[in-house]
């Protein structure tokens, strides 16, 4: 018997064999089509969390899936001993799309950071200038290795694991005064997310940035902008800093780059790259055909399909569906987030995972983060109704709720 037919022996499995860092829902899936999965039983549901942010053009595109098959028959890997096409071509793109001049590749969001947070670092020291520190905000979530630990100011990521990387300070996220108490003579960057995202889908306020782009200039500090979560399309626009009408020094990209490969991009201006010399940093698989290979089809998908405005047009509908809900039930608190990267904050007594696992008993797939806040991260291309059919379901949850009371 095959395990793709047997939830019971993939748990099984699982457990036995994984280690036990991940709390799965109860459901494996096998198949994606557009903005739906399909688990082991042939279930469907919408997926409203997109693998985390991740399947930026759906599932099984066929212009995506088309493009891997071929490349993967003509060239998965080589390595960065020799040019590779589809990576010049992946960074020419990503670079006049954005504000930078070079782009690093990677092979994830963390391995993204790591990178960042040594060219700020490599870029002060090549310049004679004795500067390390780095400044995060509270409640940030920047990776899992032990430099993006330290950089995530949240210490429960950190605790069995120190000593971590030194050189870093936290302080409260949108405080401006608190921040500029916080730097010294040896504070190389600050290092943001303009959306928080894994710690509730918290947006930076515009004063705010405004401000901390102003004191980067003022103190000759550079402002490293993780758009992991929020990059491509994400927010309505290309890069969430386009919101804020300001440039970073350092953008970080991942999960939506390429449409679910994995892949990691450092993206600066010609300046900052000075920061990195030949040996400095390095990565086996980043940059490989295959994966910038799907990234530029990702992009090119986008592009052709209008992705962009699609993800503020369906977002905005869906934040004023959430927002007339909020005004008629009192059980929902808050409705956070930027284009289709949506939190929605419930009173204490409704439990996010409670309403996580309700939603999907329904065929509809949320993440929890905290408490009381389920995160909604669909594919860019979803459709008007399918984004429609999630808001009546979170309708009929909270009437079921408001009979119960
Ligand atoms: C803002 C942000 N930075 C970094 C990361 C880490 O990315 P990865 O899990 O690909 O290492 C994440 C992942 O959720 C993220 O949301």
């Amino acid at each position: 018997m095959s395990i793709e037919s047997d939830l019971y022996l993939v748990k099984d499995y699982d457990k036995k064999y994984c280690m036990q860092v991940f709390a799965p829902q109860d459901v494996a899936f096998v198949k994606g089509k557009g903005s739906y999965l399909y688990d082991l039983s042939g279930k469907k549901y919408l997926d409203m969390i997109g693998g985390i942010a991740v399947n930026s053009v759906g599932h099984g595109h066929p212009k995506l899936a088309k493009a891997i098959a071929e490349q993967s028959k003509k060239l998965i890997h080589c390595c960065n001993y020799y040019y590779i096409p589809s990576r010049s071509e992946l960074a020419y793109t990503l670079c006049k799309k954005s504000f930078a001049d070079k782009v690093f590749f990677s092979n994830s969001g963390a391995e993204a950071n790591e990178a960042a947070i040594k060219l700020a670092r490599g870029y002060f020291y090549y310049k004679g200038i004795d500067k390390y520190e780095v400044i995060t905000a509270k409640m940030s979530f920047h990776g899992r290795t032990m430099a993006t630990i330290a950089a995530t100011g949240q210490p429960k990521f950190s605790k069995p694991f120190e000593p971590v990387t030194p050189g870093f300070k936290y302080v409260e996220f949108n405080n401006i005064s608190e921040l500029e108490s916080a730097i010294t003579d040896k504070t190389a960057a600050i290092m943001l997310e303009l959306i928080q995202g894994e710690s509730g889908v918290n947006p930076a306020a515009p004063d705010y940035i405004h401000a901390v782009r102003k004191l980067c200039n003022e103190k000759n500090i550079l402002l490293i902008d993780d758009e992991i979560q929020t990059g491509v399309g994400r927010t309505g626009k290309m890069f969430c800093y386009e919101h804020y009408g300001i440039y970073p020094d350092i953008m970080t990209l991942a999960k939506g780059l390429a449409g679910g490969v994995p892949i990691g991009a450092t993206l600066c201006s010609n300046e900052v790259a000075s920061g990195f010399h030949v040996g400095d940093h390095g990565s086996t698989f980043g940059g490989n055909p295959l994966a910038t290979t799907a990234a530029n089809t990702v992009l090119s998908i986008i592009d052709e399909e209008n992705l962009v405005a699609n993800a503020a047009v369906i977002g905005d509908m869906i934040m004023d569906k959430l927002q007339a809900l909020k005004a008629k039930y009192p059980q929902i608190h808050m409705v956070r987030g930027r284009g289709l990267l949506i939190g929605i904050e419930f009173a204490p007594i409704i439990s996010a995972q409670m309403m996580r696992d309700s939603l999907l008993e329904k065929g509809f797939l949320v993440s929890a983060i905290g408490a009381s806040t389920i995160r909604i991260a669909p594919p860019l291309n979803i459709s008007k109704s399918e984004a429609l059919s999630f808001t009546s379901e979170i309708e009929k949850i909270m009437k079921a709720q408001s009979k119960l009371k």
